[in-house]
């Protein structure tokens, strides 16, 4: 399996004409080493050469860390003293063949920290932005993977039925949200959360980016929740909406057609056609009911050990579905001042479909 992922790296290193990536923490680093690192003031990089042994720099405190390694590893430890630390990347660098190459590095997350110590130990060398081969390198799960997800959906389906009985009027957003999160947790999240579940009751429904308030819970009032576990890192982000006793006649209906435009996207997702079709059978769905304006977002989003990365699902994206994507499909219609629903859920393509990760009911509930 380590040397799969190293070999998939090494590939489109080639592909992309680089000699060597330099990854500080961050979910590639993880993916390729099984390592969780922070990023804090002390640098830590793996340096990944075309050909030879990946080197890594990092404080003596963690060098033990590196015998749990998915792959075989050289490590670099230095001591408290920054003094010391760029003799621990030179040494890195000269291991690594590292100068006077072309240097992969991820442009979100290499800091100035690391990157001016590489620069100073491999004064020759090119360093380079190189996100989009490494966002490649992730899109497709493997089974390992995809059984994480599979699990991290159960873990917030568990803690979501937990929190139910909590949803009371006059209870506020911010204390079910915080309820949730404690619900999560119990039921076996990894204690890092993929994002602050949102909890959004009435109007405040109607705002997909809403965060939690004081807003007290009303009868009649939409319950939305946006929420998700991890699961060794790997994330689920799950919408579900509700109703606290009877609600609107409106709001039942734009419910039915979520529904729908739900299915519709998940039964859309295939390998072999453009994620943008994905968007397409969903958005129909909405539009032919009247409803086309109130669904201002794209379909969904790829999740694995981020809640937001390749293959984005929107219209116009003609990047071709492939087997072990995984992505979320998340229609929603939204009345401004009044409330709103989304259905969300997880799928991950397979050979012949897409299997979907999430299982809870999508009518909405009345509670
Ligand atoms: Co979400
Ligand atoms: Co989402």
């Amino acid at each position: 399996m380590s040397t799969d992922r190293l070999n998939k790296v090494l590939r489109l290193m080639r592909f992309e004409g680089l000699d060597a990536l330099a990854l500080n923490p961050g979910p590639s680093l993880v993916y390729l080493t099984g390592l969780h690192f922070h990023l804090m003031e002390r640098p830590v990089v793996l340096l990944i050469p075309a050909s030879g042994e990946p080197v890594m720099v990092l404080p003596e405190l963690e060098a033990s860390r590196l015998e749990h390694a998915r792959l075989p590893l050289r490590a670099f430890p230095y001591a408290d003293n920054p003094a010391t630390w760029e003799n621990a990347f030179r040494q890195a660098v000269q291991a690594a063949h590292l100068n006077g190459v072309r240097v992969g590095v991820e442009a979100t997350r290499m800091r100035f920290l690391e990157l001016s110590y590489l620069q100073k130990s491999a004064p020759g060398s090119n360093f380079e932005a190189a996100d989009f081969s490494l966002s490649n390198l992730r899109i497709a799960k493997d089974r390992e993977e995809v059984e994480a997800m599979r699990q991290a959906a159960r873990i917030a389906e568990d803690a979501l039925q937990a929190t139910l009985p909590a949803v009371k009027e006059g209870i506020s957003e911010a204390e079910l949200a915080g309820e949730l999160v404690v619900q999560l947790l119990r039921a076996g999240s990894d204690s890092e959360l993929p994002f602050s579940p949102i909890v959004a009751f009435g109007e405040n429904s109607a705002n997909p980016h809403s965060t939690p308030s004081d807003r007290r819970l009303k009868r009649g009032d939409l319950v939305l929740f946006d929420w998700g576990a991890s699961c060794q890192g790997y994330i689920s982000d799950i919408t579900r909406t509700f109703s606290l006793g009877e609600p609107d006649g409106e709001f039942r209906r734009i419910a039915e057609i979520v529904k729908a435009a739900n299915e519709a996207g998940r039964q859309a997702a295939r390998g072999g056609i453009p994620a943008g079709q994905v968007d397409l059978a969903a958005r129909q769905e909405i539009e032919k009911a009247g409803y086309g304006p109130y669904f201002i977002h794209r379909t969904g989003h790829g999740i694995g050990m981020e809640g937001h990365e390749a293959p984005y699902i929107f219209a116009e994206n003609q990047q071709i579905l492939e087997e072990g994507m995984a992505f979320t499909v998340e229609p929603g219609i939204y009345l401004p001042g009044r409330g709103g629903v989304r259905i969300e859920d997880n799928v991950v393509i397979t050979g012949d479909g897409a299997e979907t990760l999430t299982s809870l009911p999508r009518e909405l509930i009345q509670l």
